[in-house]
């Protein structure tokens, strides 16, 4: 007779302590390691990842079995026939589809339809979440519903830079493995460039980080630079829409990312939507066209694990 009232108890503590350590419209899945919130009130793709960004998560994606479960039980739970945005877009690069957080759609376990059919190879795709079907790419201006995920942090740690290529070194300040690139590419092609590497267009985490880059920098006076900008670093934030929303390549505020010591003056220009750092170690902001550029690697995982994501 007393061991029902234990349980209940139990249950209800597990209940309470998932969903209130985030915020109270997000629902915690333990199985998914992360809280989901359903936003029925449609939306195009872009106004969704800044909503989803705005309340601190990230718009949704299947990036592994256990999130891909919830999310097709959300997705059935609520019945939406249109399906679902998902964050899978490859609004940077028509060649690659990634998450928000950058899980590559290959390393998916999910059912694709349209994703690679020549129809769809060139122009901007984002795609949805269909029950049944799984993943089908579609324009990124129609209004559907959508789902944000916040995923509890997990930490790893390693002292190696898990890549063949010697270039990357490991910095132990920050643990993270860093590559200069002195052959100048435009912002575009520096992000395919670290992505195609098994890193990330550097995303500063810390004022240590920043002074890391700036050390790594400062071994490349002007000469040594191969063609274009050679006082500044393209690194991984951007605008999203507004002038005013700078985002790292992550999803994060600048402030949330860990460093935002922006230059005299910047950001300042209306059409400069692209991130680099200075030679004094601060931010800036470019037209993003041809500069080095620094990339950045976990040491223990192709892909790149956000810090505070
Ligand atoms: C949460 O994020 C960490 C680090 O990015 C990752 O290793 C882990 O697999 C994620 N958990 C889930 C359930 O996606
Ligand atoms: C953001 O930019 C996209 C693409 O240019 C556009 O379709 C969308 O309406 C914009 N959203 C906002 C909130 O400005
Ligand atoms: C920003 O960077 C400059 C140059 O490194 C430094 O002098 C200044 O103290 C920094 N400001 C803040 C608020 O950290």
């Amino acid at each position: 007779m007393e061991v029902l009232p234990a349980i209940v108890l139990f249950i209800a503590a597990l209940i309470v302590n998932g969903s209130n350590e985030f915020r109270p419209d997000y629902e915690y899945h333990a199985s998914a390691g992360g809280w989901f919130k359903f936003h029925k009130v449609p939306a195009k793709w872009h106004d969704a990842r800044l909503m989803c960004s705005l309340e601190g998560a990230v718009l949704a994606s299947p990036i592994n079995v256990d999130v891909s479960d919830v999310m097709q039980i959300i997705v059935h739970k609520n019945e939406p026939t249109t399906g679902v945005y998902t964050g899978v877009n490859n609004l940077v690069v028509p060649v690659i589809y990634n998450s928000i957080e950058g899980v590559p759609l290959s390393a998916m376990p999910i059912r694709t339809r349209d994703m690679f059919s020549e129809e769809y190879s060139s122009g901007p795709q984002c795609a949805r979440l269909l029950p049944q079907t799984g993943l089908v790419a579609g324009s990124c201006s129609d209004d559907l519903p959508y789902m944000c995920y916040k995923n509890q942090t997990a930490k790893l740690g390693s002292n190696e830079c898990g890549t063949t290529d010697t270039d990357y070194k490991l910095d132990k300040r920050t643990g993270h493995c860093y590559k200069f690139h002195k052959y100048s590419l435009p912002w575009t092609l520096a992000y395919m460039t670290c992505d195609a590497e098994g890193g990330q267009l550097a995303v500063i985490n810390s004022a240590a980080e920043a002074n890391v880059v700036k050390e790594l920098f400062a071994k490349y006076p002007p000469p040594t630079i191969k063609r274009g900008h050679t006082g500044v670093v393209h690194l991984g934030f951007q605008v999203w829409n507004s002038s005013n929303v700078w985002r790292t390549i992550n999803g994060q505020s600048l402030e949330q990312a860990g460093f935002a010591n922006w230059t005299n003056g910047a950001p300042n220009s209306y059409a400069e939507y692209y991130g680099s750092m200075t030679r004094t170690g601060q931010l800036d902001d470019t037209l993003g066209k041809h500069a080095p550029f620094v990339c950045e690697k976990h040491p223990n995982n192709i892909v790149p694990v956000p810090n505070n994501v």
